[in-house]
């Protein structure tokens, strides 16, 4: 057996620190060959074959930096330093021999994962010809790790797997050992760009942009082999905190000259680096707005100053007035990324892309996909996910969002049954989907929930949001459960029926089952303010962050129509404007996000709201409870010849703790949600549950 393809398989698996020791896939005697075809020059970021190379022949990688048509036939050498090098692979089954062809390195490396994925199917079945290649050549993660830990936020922002695996002690680590292995479990999903901190950008990281360059440039040779170019966020106000000026407007010829030297010196320590991501004007960041300037001027400065290099520009599009008055109906932030960047249109450079969350409000269990995907089709656009979650359990709980970006990915602005609708049989997304906006444009950006756990994701069920991530910024039309049972046969390999069954059971419908013992029908938040876990319904509604639900005796949600509210339905090309405009038409699920309406209102389901946020909590808690109980079920299953005594005691017990966890946490929600809107609207459960 190829010790390197074990090694792959469990980085690829995910079963990524602890249960590395099944091995799964690895004992198919799955042995491969890499006959590199040097015909072409290699990239100067391409990994180098030979890393792979074992010496049996079951199956075989050729390749060479020269492009194969679909046809085999070889044409032209690519040429040397090509930004993107072409990353698909050809797959074919010759008489029992797996032949996997590539243009680049890159195709070999994914083609390579690829039959690590299938394993022994890779070998069985009639001889086929595949051709693969990524929707997107952007697909991204985000980091928002410090390099010091930070007095509120704790080291990595928004992290809920331990600390960071780049940075220990206030500087980057030593030993990046932990990366490489990182770099490795990426590349086996599909990840080819990283952003190494926080999009916060405070006084300690801003200087990864300069003192500690050589270290980031560690950081990035740890993730060349695997196809993974390094990006870091910096803050617009570093000609002034790093460079000594008085200004950081960008306009001011001797701000362009600061980036132009600070970029100058990044590429020439890394050669392959991708770009800067820049929050500006959002939530305290510095940015254009200071001098008078909006957006596009601040963006193009930047992308001038990396052009040179084939540097990039992430921009991100979450800009809002956090200091908005609670008492000001007008103001929407659902409208405000829409309202700062759509007029905007046409005038950014060719390598900004403008980073957008797929909600217009932030990271919510239930929101819209944002309408500005679609407001700027002369502007290259990203849709920003969050893997970490923030808003969905904090990975204390076990949420699969693999369905949840699934349907935002596929949301098509032309209508729900427009011709355009996804060709799931070519995997070819409709160019008017969300899918298809971003592929040939921005592509798919992520905040990263990995740290230095040894589960590396706290919960170790949180990995499929990792891993089907990864699978979706390749193939946004992949089938999001799908992607889940691949998940779980990969990270458990050899495990027993029943435990295959409880973890699809408690996965598939987590996400569902999140929503329904937390805030009801889209109308989002609720949460504990600050760190945002935990229910507390009224905790932002008198606060300046523009996140309301407007609950009183009478009713709940945001009227957000045209007719009558913020006219946000409106920023939504037909049909959807209409759709989401009329009480008759808007989807249960969005229902409050749009509207506001009497408790007593009766949804598309024929339920009352009010009915329906109590049927839907107590619902939310029983699925959990069952979750704790298909676990439970199959703890003595756990171990065998697929997973040691050990790994399966310590799996169990994080399991179980973090479902203990979800169980008493759902609890506090339903009871929270049901006896607010309890005493708030005077109307008892039609079905006499415990209401408090
Ligand atoms: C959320 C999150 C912040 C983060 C911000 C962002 O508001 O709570 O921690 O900085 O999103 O995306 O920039």
């Amino acid at each position: 057996m190829a010790a390197e393809v074990a090694a792959a398989t469990a980085a690829h698996g995910g079963s990524f620190s602890r249960l590395e020791s099944g091995s799964g896939v690895a004992d198919a005697d799955l042995v491969l060959t890499i006959i590199e075809d040097d015909a072409g020059p290699q990239p100067a970021a391409a990994p180098a074959p030979g890393d792979h190379a074992t010496t049996d022949d079951n199956a075989i990688l050729r390749g060479g930096c020269v492009p194969i048509t679909r046809d085999g036939v070889v044409g032209e050498p690519e040429a040397a330093g090509e930004p993107e090098a072409d990353e698909s692979f050809r797959l074919s089954r010759d008489d029992g021999s797996v032949v996997v062809e590539a243009a680049c390195d890159r195709g070999l490396l994914y083609g390579f994962f690829h039959v690590v994925r299938l394993g022994e199917a890779a070998f069985s079945g009639p001889d086929l010809v595949e051709r693969h290649a990524p929707a997107t050549a952007m697909r991204m993660l985000d980091h928002w790790d410090n390099v010091a830990v930070h007095a509120v936020m704790g080291q990595v922002e928004r992290g809920y797997a331990g600390g960071s695996i780049f940075y220990d002690d206030g500087a980057v680590r030593a030993d990046l050992s932990r990366v490489e292995a990182y770099a490795r479990l990426l590349a086996s999903t599909g990840i080819n760009r990283v952003a190494i901190n926080n999009v916060n950008v405070h006084a300690r990281e801003a200087r990864l942009l300069t003192d500690d360059l050589p270290h980031v440039a560690r950081i990035a040779a740890a993730f060349r082999p695997w196809g993974i170019r390094v990006h870091l966020s910096v803050s617009f106000a570093a000609p002034m905190t790093l460079g000594g000026l008085d200004t950081s407007d960008p306009l001011d010829p001797a701000v362009a000259d600061w980036w132009r030297d600070a970029a100058d010196r990044v590429w020439a320590q890394i050669p392959d680096f991708g770009g800067f991501v820049v929050k500006a004007d959002s939530e305290g960041q510095p940015g254009p707005f200071a001098y008078g300037r909006d957006h596009a001027d601040g963006a193009n400065m930047l992308a001038e100053a990396v052009a040179p290099h084939g540097g990039l520009v992430h921009w991100r599009a979450f800009v809002y007035d956090h200091r908005q008055d609670w008492r000001d109906r007008s103001t929407d932030r659902a409208r405000a990324a829409h309202d700062h960047f759509a007029p905007l249109d046409g005038r950014f450079a060719e390598n900004v892309i403008v980073q957008v969350k797929y909600g217009p409000m932030d990271f919510q269990v239930r929101e819209p996909a944002s309408p500005v995907l679609a407001a700027m089709p002369r502007t290259r656009v990203a849709l920003e996910l969050q893997v970490t979650q923030e808003y969905t359990g904090q990975q204390k709980h076990a949420v699969y969002l693999g369905r949840q970006w699934s349907e935002i990915l596929d949301f098509d602005f032309t209508g729900p049954d427009s011709d355009g609708d996804a060709d799931s049989a070519s995997r070819i997304p409709s160019p008017t989907s969300v899918a298809g906006i971003v592929a040939p444009s921005g592509g798919i950006v992520a905040v990263s929930n990995v740290g230095d756990d040894e589960f590396w994701t706290g919960h170790p069920f949180a990995q499929a949001n990792l891993y089907a991530y990864g699978r979706l910024t390749w193939d946004p039309a992949a089938d999001a459960v799908g992607l889940l049972d691949e998940w779980i046969s990969l990270t458990f390999p050899g495990a027993p029926a029943d435990v295959v069954d409880a973890l699809h059971t408690i996965l598939d419908e987590s996400w569902e089952t999140y929503e329904r013992y937390t805030s009801p029908l889209g109308v989002g938040f609720m949460v504990r303010p600050g760190h945002h876990y935990g229910p507390d319904v009224d905790g932002y509604e008198y606060t300046p962050w523009g996140t309301y639900h407007f609950a009183d005796r009478d009713g709940i949600g945001v009227d957000r129509t045209v007719a009558t509210g913020t006219g946000y339905a409106g920023l939504y090309p037909e049909p959807w404007a209409s759709v989401y405009e009329s009480l008759e038409t808007c989807p249960d699920e969005l229902l409050l996000f749009f509207h506001h309406v009497p408790y007593t209102h009766v949804l598309r389901s024929g339920k009352t709201v009010i009915q329906h946020i109590y049927d839907t909590h107590f619902e939310g808690v029983e699925r959990v409870e069952e979750f704790v109980a298909a676990w439970e079920r199959v703890l003595g299953s756990l171990s065998g010849d697929a997973m040691s005594d050990d790994d399966a005691a310590r799996l169990a017990g994080r399991v179980s703790e973090r479902l203990a966890e979800q169980r008493r946490s759902a609890i506090e929600w339903r009871d929270q949600i049901n006896t607010y809107f309890y005493r708030k609207s005077g109307i008892p459960d039609e079905q006499g549950r415990t209401i408090f």
